[in-house]
């Protein structure tokens, strides 16, 4: 069963649509990736299409390899990306991605609520724990998971704190009276946890208008759970239905868990859109973004997934279900259930098998198809309250991003599945929709 009238949309300003060998084609735009207009383009076009939000993933760490063919985590500070879309954009939700691993609350909460007044409303925070990046922190390690979250946890505390030590109220800017705050509103933070100690109050007051949503990227129990404590919506990584059905349950428990609405933490997969006006032009615009990944990539993949190692095999050797090890435990369950049904129903050859789209599945929920496949597959998962929406992560090109917000938003809109009008200007209003 759903659990909101309506689908909860957001854009991806990672440029996935670029991603691959996307950047070479001529209208990429690939030279003004770290200008503001790139981001500006696509969130004029987001907001255009009433979206919910656009959103920035980000990492605190640079793989150099990947940067010999594409540009990989190179890219623009989100929140400052962000802030540059404030005189551009005047409804559109804002989300940046914050780390609560490397950062300190007291420059995090500051600069949240700078964005939030900036945008007079539209903020949201993407809490992530990070999963690289120590070295350039000074730390000898990846703190351990149950580590990052108990400081997660504390660390969305002690900013609460701070957003709570300078109260709107407290803003009197009185010019007759020639009073400008009332100080007996505005108090000490008083923060003392295991990990943080902040006296406060924050130098910025708390912006009078709807609070800033948080959202939560990260599946393991620990990060479920601070979903349900702390999350509007999760950005999550289901590549199937079961999985999202089943994660939609784990997190409507968690906000139960932790006395909210069980439909309280809103499930937006990631959802990779390779769209084109035939199935085979949308096959073919997929297989050309991935040309240039190598046989051993390939093989890697399907390692990764399902535990075989192919390697030592020829190309004209036939693959069956009996070769998969069955003990096999994958990060990704789904992608591993997914190459598995292709292998039961084709039993392909090895080069066959790698020439698949399956086995460079995204690490997302992926379509390639037409826009009407899109729309029959997100209704669905909707209607069964696998989902409550979706962050859109368009693959290919220019033109795969364009069909998805000017082609499939409006579709789904014309299904009474998404909005048609924002009836808000802040991202709470949104999401109360
Ligand atoms: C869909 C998804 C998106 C994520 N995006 C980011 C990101 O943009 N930046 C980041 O530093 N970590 C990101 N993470 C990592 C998580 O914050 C977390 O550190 C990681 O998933 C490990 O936690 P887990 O075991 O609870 O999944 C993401 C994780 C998921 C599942």
């Amino acid at each position: 069963m759903k659990r909101h009238e309506q689908l909860c949309i957001g854009m991806s300003l990672a440029p996935t649509w670029l991603s691959g060998d996307g950047w070479r084609r001529p209208d990429s735009g690939i030279a003004g990736l770290f200008s503001s207009e790139f981001a500006t383009r696509i969130a004029q076009r987001a907001e255009a299409a009433h979206l919910d939000f656009v959103f920035r993933p980000d990492a605190s760490a640079l793989p150099v390899a990947p940067l010999e063919q594409s540009f990989g985590f190179a890219s623009l500070d989100p929140t400052l990306m962000l802030a540059s879309l404030v005189q551009a954009t005047s409804q559109i939700g804002l989300v940046t991605t914050i780390s609560t691993t490397f950062t300190h609350p007291y420059t995090i909460a500051r600069q949240l609520m700078s964005l939030h007044w900036m945008s007079r409303g539209r903020a949201g925070w993407n809490v992530v724990t990070a999963l690289a990046g120590h070295e350039n922190f000074g730390l000898s390690d990846m703190p351990s998971s149950a580590e990052r979250y108990a400081r997660a946890a504390e660390y969305v505390q002690a900013v609460q704190a701070l957003w709570d030590s300078f109260p709107a109220e407290a803003l009197l800017m009185d010019a007759g009276t020639g009073r400008y705050a009332d100080t007996t509103l505005i108090r000490p933070a008083d923060h003392a946890g295991p990990v943080f100690d902040i006296a406060g109050p924050l130098n910025i007051p708390t912006y009078p208008g709807p609070r800033i949503p948080v959202m939560q990227a990260g599946a393991s129990p620990g990060g479920v759970a601070l979903a349900g404590q702390i999350a509007d919506m999760v950005f999550g990584q289901t590549l199937d239905k079961p999985t999202a059905l089943e994660t939609s349950a784990r997190l409507g428990a968690a906000a139960e868990q932790a006395g909210r609405a069980p439909g309280a933490v809103r499930l937006l997969p990631g959802l990779s859109l390779y769209l084109a006006e035939t199935r085979d032009e949308a096959r073919a615009l997929f297989l050309a973004t991935q040309a240039r990944v190598t046989r051993e990539q390939r093989i890697e993949r399907v390692r990764v997934a399902t535990g075989l190692d192919l390697s030592d095999w020829r190309d004209d050797a036939r693959v069956t279900v009996a070769d998969l090890p069955a003990d096999h435990q994958p990060r990704l369950p789904a992608h591993r259930d997914i190459l598995h049904a292709l292998i039961a129903s084709d039993t392909p050859t090895v080069a066959d098998l790698l020439a698949r789209p399956e086995v460079l599945a995204s690490v997302h929920w992926q379509v390639i198809g037409t826009v009407d496949d899109a729309l029959a597959i997100i209704a669905d998962w909707f209607d069964a309250g696998a989902i409550d929406g979706f962050v859109a992560v368009p693959g290919g090109s220019w033109d795969c991003m364009e069909r998805v917000l000017g082609q499939l938003i409006p579709r789904l809109a014309q299904a009474g599945l998404f909005r048609s009008r924002y009836h808000g200007d802040t991202l709470a209003d949104h999401l109360s929709d």
